[in-house]
Order: structure tokens, then C-alpha cells, then sequence
């Protein structure tokens, strides 16, 4: 199956992307995870639509040959952040072609803070349900992130690729039972 991760961070040092990273790296063969980039959509705007820019167009396009979409992100005030809120509003029009209508999701906050972007976690899955995306009964918080990696700074401590290993198992059979 093929996953769609959205990072809502946009930093070259973003830890989510290194959080999306380790997800690729850990899933199993079954699951073909791949970062789809949002840093360069046109802001979602209707006018636009009469001849859709480029972007957009590549962009629905992964989005609806996916089996299920991954959200990674941090909470920017206790909120999405705007570059994933604009993704998902490219995402959802025209209505008739909303790409993400009843795919399959997954939403995980980090942050550096044991709050663990909650607030964003819940506002992320305020911004799909309109699309009736089914996603996986899960809390999927990551706190504290920054002492979660190891010395090369890129993989993740034991404990935490053995929780990213349950979450990919969990959302793998949820696609399986969703389809
Ligand atoms: C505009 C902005 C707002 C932020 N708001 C929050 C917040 O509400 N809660 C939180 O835990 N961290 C907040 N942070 C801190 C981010 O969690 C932190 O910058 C984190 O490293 C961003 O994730 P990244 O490393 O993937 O870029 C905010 C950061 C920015 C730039």
C-alpha cells in the first residue's frame, strides 16, 4: 500500500521530517511511505481553478493515487500549521474532487514541550473530518522530542521506534479493514 506523509514543517532541520524519516525507514515492505512536499503549493485561492497551477495538480494527484495519508506535524499555537491547513484545503477542492474524501488517515504531533502539540493534533483532525477521512482510532503524541534521538541525531531511541513500529502496524490494519 501507498502512504502519503504530509510534514507540517517546512524547516530543513524540521524533527517531524526526521520523525517522518524514521517512519519510512521502519515500515514494513507492505507499506510504501513516501514525503509528498507542501512548501511550494500556491495558496489556496478559487480564482486559481479555472487553470490550476502545476502544483496543485501534481499534488492531488499523489494524494488520490494513495491508500492513506500520514500526517507529521507540529502545533503552531496550539494549532495547524498554516502550510498544512493551506495542503488540505488544496486538497479538498473542486468538492466533486476532493482527493482526500474517506482515505484512510493518521495524525502524530511532536514537540519539544511534554504537552506534545495536542492542541494541534485535534485541530489537524478538525480540518479532515469534513472529508469523512477515516482515521485510525490512535493518539499519537510525540513529546519531548528533542531527547528522543540518538547521538547521530537522526534515529530515534529504542523505546520510540518500538512505539513509531506499533503505530505503522495498527494504521497498516486499519487501512486493511477501512478497504
Ligand atoms: C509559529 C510557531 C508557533 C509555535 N507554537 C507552538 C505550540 O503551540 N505548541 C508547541 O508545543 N510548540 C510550538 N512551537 C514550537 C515548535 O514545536 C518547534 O519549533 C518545533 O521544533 C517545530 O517542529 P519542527 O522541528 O518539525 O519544525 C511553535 C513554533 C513556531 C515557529
Amino acid at each position: 500500500m501507498k502512504i502519503a506523509i504530509l510534514v507540517g514543517s517546512l524547516r530543513k532541520n524540521s524533527v517531524n521530517r526526521k520523525i517522518a524519516k524514521e517512519f519510512i525507514r521502519l515500515a514494513p515492505n507492505s507499506m510504501q511511505m513516501e514525503i509528498v512536499e507542501i512548501g511550494n503549493l500556491n495558496l489556496y485561492n478559487s480564482d486559481l481553478e479555472e487553470n490550476p497551477p502545476q502544483s496543485w495538480k501534481t499534488f492531488r494527484e499523489k494524494i488520490k493515487n494513495s491508500d492513506g495519508v500520514f500526517f507529521i506535524s507540529p502545533e503552531y499555537n496550539r494549532s495547524i500549521p498554516g502550510v498544512l491547513k493551506n495542503a488540505i484545503d488544496v486538497a479538498t477542492r473542486p468538492p466533486k474532487n476532493n482527493v482526500l474524501m474517506k482515505k484512510p488517515a493518521a495524525v502524530a504531533t511532536a514537540s519539544g514541550s511534554g504537552i506534545s502539540g495536542i492542541a494541534g493534533n485535534m485541530a489537524i483532525k478538525q480540518a479532515i473530518i469534513f472529508s469523512k477521512m477515516n482515521v485510525l482510532p490512535m493518539e499519537i503524541y510525540i513529546g519531548n522530542m528533542n531527547s528522543l534521538f540518538k547521538e547521530d541525531g537522526k534515529t530515534l531511541i529504542e523505546d520510540t521506534q518500538k512505539f513509531l513500529k506499533q503505530i505503522l502496524k495498527e494504521f497498516e490494519e486499519w487501512i486493511e479493514k477501512i478497504s
